[in-house]
């Protein structure tokens, strides 16, 4: 049966200026580039100068997605940014990236799931385009959580870097079948007696204060990959499709041990799994469409890939979606 499904127009990203090596924070906290290298497989990260917001770099990523995809912004009617680290309380990222790219018509909203936002994000943006309410979705992943980190704890500050990603997704109809282009399925899920493990230990509601980020790293850890194989078990139920189907996956960028762990329990071959925590760090909602733009832009991902999207967060929330580019 003929349906709408939401398909991938154009991916753009956009990276800060400054770049922070292990080697830069062996100079700030008690650790070693090898042991980061080691736990995390992280290099470097990118870290947003004081000019560079997260709807600056929001913005910059949106332009490139809308240019990858040929597009204006006058041609977009919904734009929906994923963040947990807004310029703002309010008003939205997203309102500020809809000046941005010149776009005054539509509507737009922030959407909070820390790292799963993009996953959170795209699976809202499908939502619309299926209703037939909205024709173009922009999505964006963006993020400055160098703000939100105790430079002093070197159990988080060597985690993170800041970035953006951006795509287009737009209404077309399909036949029904796992053969569309587009977004064939999304997963989420959310358990909130997780919230102790991974949190802002601030906000307006509470402190007043913007606060800063608490890990149980270890504890993270243990839960992602059973989580992150779950979610993306279902994709393959609701579809079905199998491992040996997917051309590319393109998990959350956390830790490149958990990226490992999960497609080695799924069955996903190593050489079919899209890794860029080495030169971004964990850069939160902006990681997947950061990587998705990597292996576009590198030749990768090729019209017509079955590409699986993952990732786990605070909260937890955790989410997978499965498109056909
Ligand atoms: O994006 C949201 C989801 N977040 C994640 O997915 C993060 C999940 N967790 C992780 O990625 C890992 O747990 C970490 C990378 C955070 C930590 O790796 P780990 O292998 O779980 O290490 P650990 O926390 O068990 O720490 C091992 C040791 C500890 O020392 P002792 O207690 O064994 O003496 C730490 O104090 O490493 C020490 N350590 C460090 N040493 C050097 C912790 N941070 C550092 C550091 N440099 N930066």
């Amino acid at each position: 049966m003929k349906r709408i499904r939401s398909v991938v127009r154009g991916v753009g990203s956009y990276l800060p200026r400054r770049k922070l090596t292990n080697q830069d924070l062996e100079k700030l906290v008690e650790t070693s580039h090898d042991w980061i290298v080691q736990r995390t497989g992280i290099e470097e990260r990118h870290i947003a100068e004081e000019d560079e917001t997260t709807s600056v770099l929001g913005i910059k990523a949106a332009e490139a997605a809308l240019a990858d995809a040929g597009l204006r912004a006058d041609d977009i009617d919904l734009v929906i940014c994923a963040t947990s680290t807004p310029d703002y309380t309010f008003p939205s990222t997203a309102t500020m990236i809809q000046t941005g790219i010149g776009m005054t018509h539509g509507a737009a909203f922030d959407l909070q799931a820390v790292c799963t936002g993009f996953v959170y994000a795209v699976a809202t943006a499908d939502k619309f385009l299926q209703s037939g309410s909205h024709k173009r979705a922009l999505v964006v992943g963006a993020e400055t959580f160098s703000r939100i980190l105790d430079w002093n704890d070197r159990t988080t500050c060597v985690l993170f870097g800041d970035g953006a990603g951006a795509i287009v997704l737009e209404a077309q109809e399909g036949e029904g079948t796992s053969c569309d282009r587009g977004v064939l399925t999304s997963h989420l899920r959310s358990d909130g007696r997780y919230r102790d493990k991974l949190y802002v230990d601030g906000g307006p509601g509470s402190t007043k204060t913007t606060g800063v980020l608490k890990m149980e790293g270890r504890e993270v850890f243990k839960f992602a990959v059973g989580m992150v194989a779950d979610v993306v078990q279902d994709a393959f139920k609701a579809t079905g499709t199998s491992a040996e189907d997917l051309k590319w996956f393109v998990p959350h960028q956390a830790n490149k041990r958990i990226i490992t762990a999960s497609a080695d329990k799924l069955g996903i071959a190593p050489e079919k799994v899209v890794i860029t925590v080495n030169k971004h760090g964990n850069t939160s909602a902006a990681s997947i469409p950061l990587a998705l733009d990597t292996a576009r832009k590198d030749g990768r991902i090729k019209d017509g890939d079955l590409v699986m999207i993952e990732a786990i967060g605070g909260g937890f929330t955790w989410g997978s979606a499965l498109i056909r580019w």
